[in-house]
């Protein structure tokens, strides 16, 4: 197996007596915090042992993964593509586990692609762009009533049985739940390959199963060992207590900034590369779970930004220095980074000379540690958080780190974490406007109220006094 996982959190620039500036976290307010962490822990374990919460099981599941990864091994003679279609927690895992360890150059195995968007200028070339006698089509849905990756489902289809014919169902495969839903019911139909999500796990706290497990590892990614990091840190959660414990830590710090005393956004600063999509998946995770109503109504929830470094330096940072003081910030980083390249030592002005002859990750590093300083000084909360490693094991672990301070800042809250109502009222809207069988009521009612008002002329401009004259 692999070598141990290795992270460092630091929570220090959160702390009121660290934190210049008066939105630090007070001791008595962080050791409160600590108990709703803990009592939202035992509320989640309760709720994980009544098999209502099941993706803290998916790290050990290794047999299936077993199982995934020697059908993946199958597809890896066959074809040469591998075309995820799906949205949300059916696609952002993949993509992110397989840029965070490198892409393609980092692991060999089918080209991944990852559709999750029925833009028709973009779906359609990249349907075309894929040699469909060598591709395998793996269309995931937990509901399966999801509109766009049916319509992406049909034209895929479509596109297979032009270039194979009747084998187009040897190349489809449908991951989703598995007793209901259009694509249970469609796989049995037509005897397509599927695999199943566990009911008691929603799309975006997934990747860990079938959906991200079945592509990664046609892929070329270790799942074995994406599954071994998950379970490492599931360990480190279970068996470590109070602040030594990073989970719950963090879970406490970010319930104060989410509720207690709240800062409405959280931006991720990413410093290395890969990191920007793990940024993307937490993205979902983070704003669907957290964007509620708490039990008194109020509404709760964190608008999760992204920031690439050092990028993002010029184009964010201004605004998160001398703009409102309404951001946590949470800075990501590879402990190592792979590239050990030397800026040349000759032809530098005098005035850059200091940059010759030095790694660049000098400069980066520079940087990384400038934007922080320049921040921390501005009195602006911030984590840290380095991730030992850019492999499986690491970015198993730190998604599952993620899951669970998810959950327990969701449980702290009063919330629901695990459902998402209004992305569900979305999907059924859009499918009434397409004109599904049994929801005109849904849809004269969109008519009704939002219709006329979206289809609407502007005429903002009918209400400023006319102009006379020339201009
Ligand atoms: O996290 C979620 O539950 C959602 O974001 C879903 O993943 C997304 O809406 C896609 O749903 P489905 O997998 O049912 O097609």
């Amino acid at each position: 197996m692999g070598e141990g996982i290795r992270f460092r959190f630091d929570f220090s620039l959160v702390g009121a007596s660290n934190l210049p500036g008066g939105d630090g976290i007070p001791a008595p307010a962080f050791r409160s915090a600590m108990g709703r962490v803990d009592r939202a822990v035992e509320s989640l374990e309760a709720k994980h042992l009544k098999g209502e919460i099941g993706f803290p099981d998916l790290p050990f599941r290794v047999d299936e993964a077993a199982a995934i990864a020697r059908d993946a091994a199958v597809l890896g003679r066959r074809f040469t593509h591998l075309l995820v279609l799906g949205i949300g927690g059916s696609a952002l895992g993949t993509r992110a586990v397989h840029e965070a360890i490198g892409g393609p150059a980092a692991r060999r195995g089918l080209h991944l692609s990852v559709a999750d968007n029925v833009d028709p200028d973009a779906f359609f070339p990249l349907l075309a762009a894929h040699p469909m006698e060598k591709t395998v089509v793996v269309a995931i849905s937990k509901s399966g009533g999801t509109a766009e990756t049916n319509a992406q489902l049909s034209l895929a289809i479509a596109a297979l049985k032009k270039a194979v014919g009747k084998r187009w169902k040897e190349q489809v495969i449908l991951v989703t739940d598995p007793s209901k839903g259009v694509f249970r019911r469609m796989a049995e139909a037509e005897g397509l390959r599927s695999y199943s999500v566990p009911p008691n796990v929603g799309g975006r706290f997934s990747v860990l199963s079938a959906v991200g497990l079945l592509p990664l590892s046609a892929a070329g990614v270790r799942v074995g060992r994406l599954l071994s990091g998950a379970a490492q840190m599931e360990s480190v959660f279970r068996h470590t207590k109070g602040t030594d414990n990073p989970v719950r830590f963090a879970a406490a710090v970010y319930a104060h900034y989410l509720y207690q005393s709240p800062k409405p956004v959280q931006v991720w600063f990413t410093y290395g590369a890969g990191l920007d999509r793990i940024a993307e998946w937490w993205q979902q995770l983070w704003g669907e779970s957290l964007g509620k109503r708490r039990p008194n109504g109020a509404p709760a929830g964190q608008t999760p930004a992204r920031a690439v470094g050092v990028t993002d330096q010029h184009s964010q940072l201004q605004l998160y220095q001398d703009g409102p003081a309404d951001k946590v910030f949470t800075f990501v980083r590879w402990m190592a980074g792979r590239e050990r390249g030397t800026v040349p030592a000759a032809g530098f002005a005098p005035d850059m000379a200091m940059l010759g002859g030095r790694p660049l990750r000098d400069l980066f590093d520079a940087e990384y540690e400038g934007t922080i300083g320049a921040l921390w000084t501005a009195g602006r909360p911030i984590v840290r958080m380095e991730i030992g490693r850019r492999d499986e094991e690491h970015v198993g672990a730190f998604l599952h780190f993620w899951e669970w301070v998810t959950a327990i800042v969701g449980e702290c809250a009063g919330i629901d974490p695990f459902d998402q109502p209004g992305v569900e009222e979305g999907k059924r809207i859009a499918r009434a406007l397409m004109g599904e069988k049994g929801s005109e009521g849904r849809r004269a009612a969109f008519d009704r109220q939002v219709a006329g008002i979206l289809r609407a002329e502007i005429r903002i401009g009918e209400d400023l006094p006319a102009r006379k004259g020339k201009r």
